[in-house]
């Protein structure tokens, strides 16, 4: 593609005009060439200037401090970027302080927490994650790149891959789930969804991937908290969804809050850089999260310019609030602590970043009023979301079929979030507005028409404990205590429940109850819902529970209660619509959770793929000496991958096509499936390999492969597993990746739980 650069014969400057390849080229020579001659031309403070990435406050302030004197700032050339600042208007006019204000004209970077959709929000991450279909996924991605775009954007803080096996830490709400291997399918599908490969359309923006590592194990599920891991967990479990990323060539990634063996990630040069950039190759820029710079001060490790320069040192491009680069790099600088080539480095790859994205052939490429009216929150995008959010429901119970519910009778529809629209959109959907959003009685009305008679109560708070209430409504009324005693609104909805032919009780989490800074020591419903739940089960009518939360949480006694459940997450700004086709049965669900679900706290962390031990207990009946617990079973209250349809699908044996592999060729397991029950429907068929001996102790079982079939009712399908030397490495002691000859298992079946086996050799 050749363009022309019209901005600097503007300026007046001696790069004149110059005509480049295609933009995402980024071993372009003339890039290369463009950058230097524009570099060559920038004072340090300049250069400096392009590291510092500032908010007006416009998004959620997720620390102390918010940046001031904006205008100033870019009209001097003290900011690389922007985030909280959206819609075409606003972005136009920070733009134009930047190529009309500042001496060298460069554009600035629009960034924003897209997380899960822009206006329209998508169910949460974890949510979307239960869908196992990566399609979906993407195309997610693609609808919140276009609308994001379409309000001024070209940067956005996802996808956040953190692997977390604590449910207590707030944030899994945000993930993929457990698993290295299915994060790192869903990094790919966003990032392709995001960037396209075209980064210079203006319907594609740079993505993010987050947070730059370990962030999803802190100790005791605190947030922020400390993690101290080994290096073989980090390169087995922790970073395979990262450097898929890499490899996918998501254009920047976030360092994380925590300390990583002893150093603040954002001031660890072998994670920044000899991990990142020698080791998987990276070549897009590293933005600190939100004053990460500064907090490693707290952490010990100096004063401002003490840990400024320590991050810039270690592979840090771009200081996210803080100006810690802004007030100190220049200081360190002229006392030889930095160098010219530790700033130029930082600052090459800020501009590479602008480049990729069209920015210096047109600096308002992302900026056109018309586009908003148009493009952002749609029918369209609107029928997407309500698909998605079908999608990412998990059917956990289904006694006797009670579900889907007929379109007849009368149905009590109750619980706090049954007609609640505070809560739909679920934790990080800043750019979404909660008004937007369907409640699920609405939903419920339109999609059961006249023929059901759907009678609603309240029943109860999310919570009566106002203390907490407070806590969660930072970000507005989440949790809105009733007026009303809660006595009263408890034996009002028994009295809705008793007329009834069924109950359905939307019950869980407030949105804000997950995600960033709400952790939890106790991952129950809380008290005045279980209470609900319990005066509801007494009625001795039909009890459906839907639950919406951010998190798996603790629900030992609602499972013994309840005839059915539906785990929902938070579904997005369809909520209701959604939740109303799976009840109803316009869509059978096909989600599978990707989060183990434990019986109670203390297993946490629980998760499907953890090593054996030298004294394993095989089954749940207590044994002295064997490792597992005086009060509680060993096994969770649901496995990862569990999920069931309102169909039912058998599997066959695995067939083998050898017994035998070396590295150098493959092997095809496979297996065929049938729909035995009523119901068309889709199955997730989940591949497990376990390695039986090896040099470092292997897990009992990884995932390694997972394939989304429809199935008529009564049809088969035989779904082929290509295994590979790939699916057979792990990284050894030495951190080489590596296969070791031997005895593998393979398991492929509905969930990591239910499984059929064979068994087959690596050979030299
Ligand atoms: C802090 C969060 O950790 C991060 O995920 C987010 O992108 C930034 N704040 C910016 O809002």
């Amino acid at each position: 593609m050749i363009r022309t650069f019209l901005m600097f014969l503007i300026a007046g400057l001696t790069i004149s005009s110059c005509s480049r390849p295609s933009a995402n080229d980024s071993a372009g020579g003339e890039m290369d060439s463009f950058i230097s001659d524009l570099m060559d031309e920038m004072t340090i403070e300049e250069k400096i200037g392009q590291l510092n990435l500032i908010t007006p406050g416009g998004g959620i302030p997720t620390g102390e401090a918010v940046s001031t004197n904006v205008e100033a700032s870019i009209k001097e050339g003290k900011v690389g970027g922007i985030f909280g600042v959206t819609s075409p208007e606003k972005v136009r006019k920070a733009q134009t302080l930047a190529v009309e204000g500042s001496r060298l004209k460069i554009p600035l970077l629009f960034g924003s927490d897209v997380i899960h959709g822009y206006k329209t929000t998508f169910p949460i991450p974890l949510g979307l994650s239960f869908s196992w279909d990566m399609n979906l996924i993407e195309k997610t991605a693609r609808v919140a790149a276009v609308e994001a775009t379409a309000d001024g954007l070209n940067w956005t803080f996802s996808p956040m891959v953190d692997v977390s096996r604590d449910p207590r830490w707030g944030r899994v709400a945000e993930t993929a789930g457990e698993d290295p291997f299915l994060g790192s399918e869903i990094a790919k599908a966003m990032i392709q969804g995001y960037q396209m490969d075209d980064l210079t359309a203006n319907t594609t923006m740079l993505a993010t991937v987050k947070h730059f590592a370990l962030y999803g194990a802190p100790e005791a599920g605190r947030d922020y908290n400390t993690v101290d891991m080994s290096r073989l967990r980090m390169f087995n479990e922790y970073f395979p969804p990262f450097k898929a990323a890499v490899h996918a060539g998501v254009g920047s990634v976030m360092s994380s809050f925590n300390d990583v063996d002893g150093i603040p990630a954002t001031g660890n040069k072998w994670l920044l850089t000899e991990v990142l950039r020698n080791k998987w190759g990276f070549d897009g820029f590293v933005v600190s999260d939100y004053t990460s710079v500064n907090e490693m001060i707290a952490h010990g490790m100096g004063d401002l310019q003490a840990v400024s320069a320590l991050a810039l040192k270690a592979g840090l491009d771009m200081d996210m609030v803080g100006e810690g680069f802004l007030t100190t790099l220049r200081k360190s600088l002229d006392e030889g602590i930095v160098t010219d080539e530790d700033i130029d480095n930082a600052c090459r790859r800020i501009l590479e970043a602008k480049y990729k994205l069209g920015l210096f052939d047109n600096s308002f490429l992302y900026v056109n009023e018309a586009l908003p009216a148009r493009e952002i929150l749609t029918e369209a995008t609107r029928a997407v979301s309500r698909d998605a959010a079908a999608r990412s429901m998990v059917l956990l119970k289904n006694n006797d079929q009670i579900l889907p519910l007929k379109s007849e009778g009368t149905v009590a529809l109750v619980g706090p979030l049954a007609n609640d629209k505070n809560n739909m959109l679920g934790t990080w959907a800043v750019s979404g507005d909660p008004q937007t959003s369907v409640p699920v009685l609405e939903g419920m009305r339109n999609v059961a028409g006249n023929s059901v008679n759907i009678r609603y109560a309240k029943g109860a708070n999310i919570s009566d404990d106002a203390e907490f209430a407070e806590k969660v409504n930072v970000f507005g009324p989440r949790i809105v205590i009733d007026d009303r005693d809660p006595a009263d609104l408890l034996s009002e909805a028994v009295k809705v429940a008793a007329g009834a032919d069924v109950i359905v009780a939307v019950v869980g989490e407030a949105s804000e109850m997950s995600g960033e800074s709400a952790s939890r020591s106790e991952i129950s419903l809380p008290e005045s819902q279980k209470l609900l739940v319990k005066e509801l089960d007494a009625t001795g009518k039909p009890l459906v529970l839907v639950i919406m939360s951010g998190r798996p949480l603790t629900i030992d006694e609602e499972l013994a209660l309840a005839d059915a459940i539906i785990f929902t997450g938070h579904p997005g700004v369809e909520a209701g619509n959604a939740i109303a086709d799976v009840v109803f049965g316009n869509y059978n669900p096909s989600g599978k959770l990707t989060m183990t679900f434990p019986r109670n706290v203390g297993q946490i962390p629980v998760y499907y793929s953890h090593r054996a031990t030298g004294r394993p207990n095989p089954g749940d009946e207590f044994q002295k000496f064997r490792s597992n617990y005086l009060d509680v079973e060993n096994s969770p209250l649901f496995p990862f991958g569990y999920g069931l349809s309102y169909t039912e699908f058998e599997y066959s044996e695995i067939t083998l096509d050898k017994s035998s592999m070396t590295s150098e060729d493959s092997l095809t397991a496979s297996i065929t499936v049938t729909n035995t029950g009523d119901y068309a429907g889709e199955e997730v068929v989940q591949l497990y390999i376990h390695d039986q001996v090896r040099s470092i102790t292997p897990p009992v079982k990884e995932l390694k492969g997972f394939k989304k079939i429809m199935l008529e009712s009564g049809e088969s399908k035989t779904v082929e597993f290509v295994i590979t030397e790939k699916e057979l490495s792990f990284y050894n002691y030495d951190i080489d990746f590596v296969s070791e000859p031997g005895g593998f298992e393979v398991f492929i079946g509905t969930n990591s739980d239910e499984l059929q086996t064979a068994s087959f050799e690596l050979i030299e």
